[in-house]
């Protein structure tokens, strides 16, 4: 893509952690981006970083995705400003860390919609006008969560399934259409992701984590590459190998106790 006629990527879930290393990838790639989350000030900040030092367009669309109507606002937004996106990252996400049953019921909906229904709208609003213009690409976060279930995070675990199942299912669909979809599936990272889910007391929050930087690398090269599923790290891809072959209770047993409170 020219630089007069950069690429216009999406990316949801900017201002921390993951989403926040792809927006500066994507910027050093000179695309033009439209940044959004609930934190208006860290997209703020980072707007004017990647505009400084990238010389790139940078757009602040605040939005929370729990709220159902967000996805369909964002696109309508877009619209009306004559914006198409070529490329979407539905990267915003959460997890909460305790069993099922003593979680709140409607924070853990939330995670279904923030995870799943806003991941599943936003792709549905976006997906049918890169098909037309034949080009542009879908870039999902999953997790190495999505390969098997979560005791301790069980709808978390369960949505990044959904995520993954729902991006492989697509690159099927979408092969020879001139647009791309790929899941990134990261194992632990260094982020706001634990202090989020409250897991700072289990053997997870423990567990050496990926910096956010180095696993966001792979997965943005692994989606220029067009490959459908990126798992960074060696011991990562080396666990979905065995979460593949080993029995399936044995998997169950292990991630409880991994993810259990000390
Ligand atoms: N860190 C890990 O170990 C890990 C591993 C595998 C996969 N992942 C996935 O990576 C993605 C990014 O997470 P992260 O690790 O970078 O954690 P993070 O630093 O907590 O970032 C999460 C991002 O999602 C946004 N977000 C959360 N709830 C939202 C809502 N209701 N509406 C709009 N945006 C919302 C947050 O922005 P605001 O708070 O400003 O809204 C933030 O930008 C998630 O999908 C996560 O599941 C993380």
């Amino acid at each position: 893509m020219s630089a007069a006629n950069p690429e216009t990527v999406l990316i949801t879930g900017a201002s921390s952690g993951i989403g926040l290393e792809l927006a500066k990838l994507f910027a050093a790639d000179g695309s033009r981006l439209i940044l959004s989350a609930r934190n208006t000030e860290a997209l703020e900040k980072l707007a004017r970083e990647l505009r400084s030092e990238h010389k790139i367009e940078a757009i602040v669309l605040p939005a929370d995705l729990s709220l159902p109507e967000s996805p369909k606002r964002i696109f309508q937004e877009l619209s009306g400003q004559k914006i198409s996106v070529d490329v979407l990252v539905n990267n915003a996400g959460f997890g909460l860390h305790d069993e099922f049953v003593q979680l709140p019921l409607a924070r853990q909906l939330e995670i279904i919609q923030v995870n799943v229904m806003a991941l599943t709208e936003l792709t549905g609003l976006f997906l049918p006008g890169m098909i037309a213009r034949k080009r542009g690409g879908i870039l999902n976060v999953a997790s190495v969560a999505g390969f098997l279930p979560g005791p301790s995070m069980a709808v978390y675990y369960a949505s990044k399934a959904f995520v993954l199942s729902f991006t492989e299912a697509l690159v099927e669909e979408l092969t020879g259409t001139g647009v791309i979809i790929s899941a990134f599936c990261p194992g632990a990272t260094e982020t706001n992701f634990s202090q989020v889910a409250r897991g700072q007391k289990s053997r997870a929050s423990k567990s050496v984590k990926m910096p956010a930087d180095v696993a966001s690398r792979y997965g943005y090269q692994a989606f220029r590459k067009k490959q459908a599923v990126a798992i960074p790290g060696f011991i990562n891809r080396c666990l979905v190998f065995l979460i593949r072959i080993l029995p399936r209770w044995s998997v169950r047993k292990a991630v409880n106790s991994y993810n259990k409170r000390d």
